[in-house]
């Protein structure tokens, strides 16, 4: 047993383009720097709801052109995509007002509040001929793409459990956003997506959801655990919160071995392979390539995609994004979860 090499392309292949950055954020600082640093492509521009941010936000990435307002950045002819980077709540309204100027978006997970929204952009996306595409990093990394080869190739049989679980110390004590409903805040949108997603990644569509949750003061769930199940029958047993940080493992059981992503599972992880003797047979070590961020991964994906005329990315694809918010909607329907506005 052996696990097989990563097929993921160097970021630095990739074709460059002129990104514009919605919302100047916390993680718009991290996607401008795996930009500069790991991608041929460049951030242009950045729009804010106050120009000083954006003015701000510019000059401690070099960026040539500061917008006061998400309009002006989205009509900025010198842009090529926009990464729509402001809070779960807003991702609708945003990536709507980005693609009806003509603009393709790159948009942070979790992608919307619900399927439904995120369908309509997809919809505006392919009525427009228009590149549109989650934000979902993990998927792009190279060690995503060894399990995915490893669940496809039958190397550890037929698989029967995923196990993932994402917790992060973020409530009470950490950013409101987490903590405030009417942005849609919570431990699910934005860090159980990445056990969803893992799971649908090596399992597919699930045939049925198990949820339990428990909610804060203000009615956003702290602490989430999710079963989910596909049509072979297969587990996917997955869990976050914002109120502990938890080990951030995952592991991919089969018929034949088992495979444990440590070190995060959704970042730069170990993928150890063991036997069904619990012998570890090889070892990927965690950790990037010099020169390249994580995101940076996400961002020459989609500058591939927008350079070759695609709509959506074969690694992100609209149909794993829709499933992934429908897996999260049951699980809110079962916890009595709704967001305002929804
Ligand atoms: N991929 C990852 O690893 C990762 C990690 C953390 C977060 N995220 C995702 O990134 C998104 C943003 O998270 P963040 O942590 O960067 O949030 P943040 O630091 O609060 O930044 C969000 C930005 O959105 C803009 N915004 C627009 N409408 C807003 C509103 N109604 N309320 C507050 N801000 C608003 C603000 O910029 P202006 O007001 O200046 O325009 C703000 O700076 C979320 O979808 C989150 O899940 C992804």
């Amino acid at each position: 047993m052996k696990l097989p090499e990563t097929t993921t392309p160097d970021p630095h292949e990739a074709p460059g383009i002129r990104w514009g950055v919605l919302g100047p954020g916390g993680i718009a600082h991290t996607f401008a720097d795996a930009v500069a640093v790991g991608t041929a492509s460049t951030v242009v521009a950045v729009g804010s709801r106050s120009l000083d941010r954006a003015q701000t936000f510019a000059a401690e990435f070099g960026i040539d052109r500061a917008h006061g307002s998400y309009e002006a950045l989205v009509a900025d002819e010198g842009v090529d995509a926009i990464y729509v980077a402001s809070p779960h709540s807003e991702h609708h309204a945003h990536a709507l007002l980005a693609i009806g100027a003509g603009k393709p978006v790159l948009v942070e997970k979790a992608f919307a509040r619900n399927a439904a929204e995120a369908r309509e952009v997809f919809a505006a996306a392919n009525e427009r001929g228009l590149l549109a595409a989650e934000a979902m990093w993990s998927r792009h990394l190279p060690h995503y793409d060894v399990v995915r080869q490893v669940a496809e190739s039958g190397l550890i049989g037929e698989v029967t459990t995923v196990f993932a679980d994402h917790g992060q110390y973020l409530y009470p004590n950490g950013p409101a956003r987490l903590s405030q409903p009417e942005l849609a805040g919570g431990a699910l949108l934005d860090l159980g997506v990445y056990p969803v997603s893992f799971a649908d990644h090596v399992l597919g569509p699930a045939t049925s959801v198990h949820a339990a949750g428990t909610l804060t003061d203000l009615g956003v769930d702290a602490t989430t655990s999710i079963i989910v199940t596909n049509a072979a029958g297969a587990h996917g047993v997955l869990s976050c919160t914002m109120a502990a940080a938890t080990p951030c493992t995952a592991i991919v059981s089969g018929t034949a071995g088992r495979l444990e992503l440590s070190g995060t599972f959704y970042g730069a992880a170990s993928v150890r392979l063991f036997d069904r003797e619990h012998h570890l047979v090889d070892e990927r070590p965690g950790g990037l390539v010099d020169g390249v961020r994580g995101f940076s991964y996400e961002a020459a994906d989609f500058a591939r995609c927008l350079v070759a005329g695609r709509h959506e990315s074969a690694t992100m694809p609209w149909a794993a994004t829709l499933r992934v918010m429908e897996t999260m909607d049951e699980v809110r329907r079962q916890m009595g979860l709704r967001y305002p506005g929804e």
